[in-house]
């Protein structure tokens, strides 16, 4: 591969990629909500005639039960290596939308960086490897066959991809996954996600008395469920941090003081992530440094709670019942449907007589570790240092991406995540953005990811 034109190349084509991206961040692909389903559905259509123009020799819309997903792929010679790419055009719900500085689907670059929704989480990151396809095709330099799977649904857990991948397993064989949906410490440090956290994710319901009640009238005299689900949560987490669940802990991985000790030499200033987020201290189980608290241990998380009267002013009121979203991240060896058991045993079981409880489980997925050893990853490695002149850390981020455990498990495929965000990126949160820097040097590693797989493959 010739680096310089790959370099002019994208040095030229800058203001194209960012106007493509921008048509892409225009569009509200909110999985969650049947309300943008359309639009959802352009995107689609867009991501496929971008796959298209940058020089697939096919890109088709696959309909599934929900949004559909987006498959394309350029094979050059079935002997040579193929990459298959997997990232998500659906994004988070972008509210509040009072918080966001400019509008979420309106994207523009402020301080080097491109604000909107999914501009890092995941239609920036994804884009980079479509345009990273559309590089190496037009300066000649593609040295692997491609395959794209760009999915709808990872927003809301993956369900009809899953069962894509069980069915299609011939028509995605590859040589190695490719994922840019995670994040690295900071541009002065690039580093490579070796691991990602598992979830467990149920809704509970607390239900007091048959109807709300005046708060005078009955007040201290029945259960406000509100008042009872509070104290229920927070008995989940003890003064040392440790959830309370009997068994939570059983199987989560421990891992020897030599891992703990390279994780814990990752270049981390916990001042500039204190500032980050305007808090004055950290928080979390006893015994562990922050970056061992979002990878390698598990954590329980009130996403949302509510119940009663939360308008304007004041109403007086004893509600009839309460509910609450909770998530737990999970970390290797722990089972998702094992965990969702426990939480939902031990949850009847602390509740008082004064109430019943409800536990609905909600969509899960288990945790993954990637090796550094296989030749993707030193593929990946050999992309960073050339791109970035350091040597990738690896780390273990505390996000989910539920379907790289399935990935592992039907495809038996290594994956690599090649991720490009950063933690203070905002994905999730209002004024989500990803830097312009980012998206351009994403670009260049990834182009110089299929010449290093490339050459150690063949
Ligand atoms: N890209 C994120 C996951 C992520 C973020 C991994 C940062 C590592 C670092 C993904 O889109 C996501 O948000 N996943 C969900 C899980 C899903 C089942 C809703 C999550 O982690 O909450
Ligand atoms: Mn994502
Ligand atoms: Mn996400």
């Amino acid at each position: 591969m010739d680096k310089q034109a790959v370099t002019s190349y994208i040095e030229a084509n800058k203001q194209r990629f960012l106007d493509e991206l921008f048509d892409l961040l225009r569009l509200p692909s909110v999985s969650a909500d049947p309300k943008f389903a359309g639009d959802v559905r352009k995107t689609a259509e867009a991501v496929r005639d971008r796959l298209l123009e940058a020089g697939c020799d096919k890109a088709e819309l696959v309909e599934t039960k929900g949004h559909p997903i987006v498959y394309g792929e350029k094979i050059i010679d079935p002997a040579k290596p193929t990459v298959l790419i997997y990232g998500h055009y659906d994004v988070q719900p972008a509210d509040p939308y009072e918080l966001w500085d400019s509008p979420p689907f309106e994207p523009v670059i402020k301080d080097d960086k491109i604000y909107a929704r999914g501009a890092c989480d995941d239609k920036g990151q994804m884009y980079m490897h479509v345009k990273a396809l559309q590089t190496m095709v037009d300066t000649g330099s593609l040295p692997c066959n491609v395959k794209f799977m760009i999915e709808g649904e990872e927003e809301v857990g993956s369900d009809n991809l899953e069962t894509f991948v069980r069915e299609n397993q011939d028509k995605l064989t590859a040589d190695v996954i490719l994922i840019s949906d995670t994040s690295m410490i900071s541009n002065d440090h690039p580093s490579i996600c070796v691991g990602l956290r598992g979830l467990s994710y149920v809704e509970v319901e607390v239900t007091g008395p048959n109807r709300d009640l005046h708060s005078g009238v009955y007040g201290g005299a029945v259960a406000n469920p509100i008042n009872v689900l509070s104290k229920m949560i927070a008995s989940l987490i003890d003064d040392k941090g440790r959830i309370t669940i009997p068994g939570f802990y059983d199987k989560v991985e421990e891992l020897s003081p030599e891992e703990r000790a390279a994780i814990n030499s990752a270049p981390f200033d916990l001042q500039a992530y204190k500032d980050d987020l305007g808090i004055e201290e950290v928080a979390g189980e006893e015994g562990y440094t922050t970056l061992e608290r979002v990878g390698i241990r598990p954590s329980l998380d009130v996403n949302g709670i509510w119940g009663g009267y939360t308008g304007e002013g004041a109403k007086t009121v004893l509600p009839s019942k309460a509910h609450a979203k909770i998530s737990m991240r999970l970390v290797p060896n722990q089972k998702s449907s094992e965990i969702t058991e426990l939480f939902t045993k031990h949850f009847l079981a602390i509740a008082p007589k004064t109430v019943k409880v409800k536990v609905t489980p909600h969509h899960g997925g288990e945790p993954t570790v990637t090796k550094t050893d296989s030749l993707a990853y030193q593929a990946a490695s050999a992309a960073f240092e050339e791109a970035w002149g350091k040597t990738p850390i690896p780390t273990r981020d505390g996000g989910s991406i539920p379907i790289v455990a399935l990935f592992k498990e039907v495809l038996k495929t290594d994956v690599v995540l090649l991720g490009f965000g950063l933690d203070s990126d905002a994905i999730h949160s209002p004024n989500e953005h990803y830097g312009v820097f980012n998206y351009f040097k994403g670009i260049e590693t990834i182009t110089l990811f299929y010449k290093h797989f490339a050459d150690k493959k063949g």
